[in-house]
């Protein structure tokens, strides 16, 4: 008879093999760096799973962030891990771990869950919605000149190493997440997996490089890192990791010098916002590939706390109904008025305007899908057209939301 698994924490001293069987269950070898600096951001207590003896049949793991909402800041469940073993697959234990790990990101108070989906059917039955979308650009280097009007500031880019990055960037991109709702704060420990460079990291392209962006003062406003790939029998290939500026000029220049890198033809940026700005700074975009990828799906554990946090894009009246069969104590009615200078919500009894499933209001949470949108796929219930246009527009913002951090 096949054992029967059992609830499980790791300890400190369990945690590399822990990591190291959701690694089997994603295909992916663990190396030695990926494994120290991994298990050196973990928070013990916040991994779960299920184990036959030592072995770890079924994993799950989050991790205690700020998610950048539109106008707010907000408690965020990073979850990662998810995992099962392929001989323990479809026998329930992502179904026991998910919700458990539901209740207790709950009891803690931390009013948002937030994930990347391996395959995006798989949330939507525990109340995470799909809620950012990432833009994969793509194309020819030498065809990307910008429109002459471009303002390029008169700063300068210098090449840096890991060693003079790392005291500049954490500051740069603290100052920069909380203006781009889908980005979440970035630990020390995360920073040293962000910045790792061994062969594995690598994935076949060239050593990890930095870009710095100075204004005219010599103050570092701005970084980008990437690499430089040369697939066989192809020309060389820029890959953007990450562009983090605080101003235009130094974003467009950052731009710039990363597109006129000599003996490279092509470039790619998985990790793009879907208003990324290059698009429009590049005279002739037709060259330029636009991909749609999926990004965060997020799950609203407290519907009130995390309606109260954000801001909304115009002055929004209105009565929710909602529906969370999960955390049923999510389940009611909620009005909520809001704007740009905050928001008020409470329990009511009212008629509601506007019905929905949970994993709905978290699609719409960040401002990244609309509620009309979602209204036409019938996931928003509603007579009054006029309210759920001005909801959807209080529910948009000024960025589209970012998911950039990959946790
Ligand atoms: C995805 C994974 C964690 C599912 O674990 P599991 O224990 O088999 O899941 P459960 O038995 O609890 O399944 C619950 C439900 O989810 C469904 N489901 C599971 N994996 C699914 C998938 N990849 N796509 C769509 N539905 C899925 C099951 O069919 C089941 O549906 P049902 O209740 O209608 O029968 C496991 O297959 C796995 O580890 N895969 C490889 C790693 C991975 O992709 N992890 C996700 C990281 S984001």
């Amino acid at each position: 008879m096949r054992p029967t698994p059992t609830f499980a924490r790791p300890t400190s001293q369990e945690l590399a093999s822990f990591y190291q069987a959701a690694g089997h269950a994603f295909h992916e070898p663990v190396g030695p760096m990926e494994l120290e600096l991994s298990v050196q951001r973990f928070e013990p207590q916040r991994c779960a799973g299920f184990r036959v003896g030592e072995r770890w049949v079924a994993t799950v793991s989050s991790y205690d962030q700020q998610l950048t909402v539109p106008g707010g800041i907000v408690r965020v469940a990073a979850v990662n891990n998810v995992t099962v073993a392929p001989d323990f697959r479809r026998t329930g234990l992502m179904t026991r771990m998910l919700t458990d790990q539901l209740t207790d990101v709950a009891g803690e108070g931390i009013p948002v869950a937030s994930l990347w989906a391996s395959e995006s059917g798989i949330y939507g039955r525990f109340g995470y919605g799909h809620a950012v979308d990432r833009l994969a650009l793509s194309g020819p280097t030498q065809t990307m000149a910008f429109h002459p009007e471009v303002d390029l500031g008169s700063g300068w880019v210098e090449e840096v190493e890991t060693a003079q990055l790392r005291p500049v960037a954490p500051p740069l991109r603290a100052a920069w997440s909380p203006t781009r709702p889908g980005t979440v704060d970035r630990s020390p420990a995360w920073w040293n997996i962000v910045l790792r460079d061994d062969e594995q990291s690598r994935d076949g392209a060239g050593p990890l490089r930095h870009a710095l962006h100075r204004n005219a003062t010599g103050d570092a406003d701005g970084y980008a890192t990437f690499r430089i790939a040369r697939p066989p029998g192809d020309w060389r290939q820029l890959q953007v990791v990450e562009v983090v500026a605080h101003t235009l000029p130094g974003y467009a220049r950052l731009w710039r010098f990363l597109l006129d890198i000599d003996l490279v033809r092509t470039f790619r940026h998985h990790q793009c916002g879907t208003d990324e700005p290059l698009v429009h700074l590049v005279a002739d975009p037709t060259g330029l590939k636009r991909e749609l990828l999926d990004g965060l799906f997020v799950r609203i554990v407290d519907v009130e706390q995390a309606l109260r946090v954000r801001r909304y894009a115009v002055d929004v009246d209105v009565v929710l109904d909602v529906e969370d069969p999960l955390l049923p104590a999510n389940t009611g009615r909620y009005r909520l008025r809001g704007g740009r200078d905050g928001a008020d919500v409470t329990r009511v009894n009212d008629e509601p305007q506007l019905s929905m499933h949970v994993r709905t209001l978290g699609s719409a949470y960040l401002g990244g899908v609309s509620m009309a949108t979602l209204a036409r796929a019938g996931l928003v219930h509603t007579d009054d057209d006029a309210c759920l246009a001005r909801t959807s527009t209080a529910f948009g913002w000024d960025r589209a939301p970012l998911a950039a951090d990959f946790f």
